[in-house]
């Protein structure tokens, strides 16, 4: 193939790329959440698609595909039809952990999808049966230390950010856990509330409510700072693992192969949305973490895709977290 025709035929695809994002969407698009409805995921998911539809003029349907924390929603995403219809609501768990967990999984996060946008990262809350003995995270830790394996953290499966954080928690604090995997956070949170586990790491969007409700006890929180939400929680690096801090990312990942015009077109409705004040209002309300407006960027998500990657394969080597 000539160099002049290899042009050739990439102007035209481009020509071809751009036509087709004049029109789209011609129909529904969905967003694939892995994980089960009513968890983090699924709740941020459906505010930010609301309002993305309302700016590329079409509806965003949220498919919710459960499984393997996040894995087999993941790799049915990554085997979709490139043409902008399917898109997968990504977060640090099975897209930044899960080559590090995982021996054999059905997709490579960064060479499978595109990056579209980044959303605000969500730090997570460590809460525990309203009945459970240890009145704060000292007492909870001490509590691990005299109870090992036999302290229930449940998560929503493995690999999913309250897995992976309950695991670092556990690893850091010189604990033995025994962790119980769901099909979601919205499920792994039902049994903490109903006490048949003793705790969990979850979401600030899903906890919060629970909280005010009093249905679970907050011991800890692992951003660097405290919540203005829980004045009155301390974080888990002022208590009992300085330095410690997580928060799970998250981001909207098309098919490879999706044309760069529909990204582009997505991406650029989603930072205006990020402008609104009124939205981002919504996401503080909830203790959601906004971040430097280049990193929400389809680049910039690229970029830390790949060093979360990396990243992870570290953790797990240093830790020894697993699928276990
Ligand atoms: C969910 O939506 O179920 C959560 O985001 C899962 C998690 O803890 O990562």
């Amino acid at each position: 193939m000539t160099k002049t025709w290899k042009l050739g035929a990439l102007a035209l695809a481009f020509a071809a790329g751009s036509a087709f994002a004049q029109t789209y969407p011609a129909r529904p698009v969905t967003w694939i959440v892995p994980f089960a409805a009513g968890g983090p995921t699924d709740a941020m998911a459906r505010h930010i698609a609301d309002r993305v539809a309302r700016e590329i003029g079409g509806p965003i349907i949220i498919e919710n595909a459960p499984g393997a924390g996040g894995t087999v929603g993941t790799a049915k995403a990554a085997r979709a039809t490139p043409d902008g219809y399917t898109m997968l609501v990504g977060h640090m768990g099975y897209m930044g952990a899960a080559p590090a967990l995982y021996k054999k999984l059905g997709y490579d996060p960064v060479k499978d999808f595109a990056p579209v946008f980044r959303f605000p990262d969500t730090p997570l809350v460590l809460m525990v049966r309203k009945e459970h003995p240890a009145k704060d995270i000292k007492a909870l830790v001490e509590y691990g230390k005299a109870n090992a394996d036999k302290m229930f953290i449940s998560n929503a499966g493995i690999g999913s950010s309250s897995h992976l954080i309950a695991a670092l928690f556990a690893a850091s604090a010189g604990i033995k856990v025994s962790q119980v995997p769901y099909k979601g956070a919205g499920p792994a949170l039902i049994d903490v509330i109903g006490g048949q586990v003793d705790a969990m790491f979850d979401q600030t969007n899903t906890a919060l409510p629970q909280i005010r409700d009093a249905k679970v006890r907050p011991l800890a929180v692992t951003s660097k700072v405290r919540l203005p939400q829980l004045k009155d929680v301390p974080t888990l690096a002022e208590t009992v693992l300085p330095g410690f801090e997580a928060s799970t990312w998250y981001g909207i990942y098309a098919p490879k192969g999706t044309p760069q015009p529909v990204l582009d077109k997505v991406q650029a409705a989603y930072l205006k949305v990020m402008t609104d004040k009124a939205f981002t209002d919504k996401m503080a309300e909830q203790a959601i973490q906004m971040l430097p407006p280049e990193q929400y960027t389809g680049a910039a998500l690229a970029k830390h895709t790949e060093a979360e990657v990396a990243r992870w394969k570290a953790v797990a080597a240093k830790t020894g977290i697993s699928m276990d």
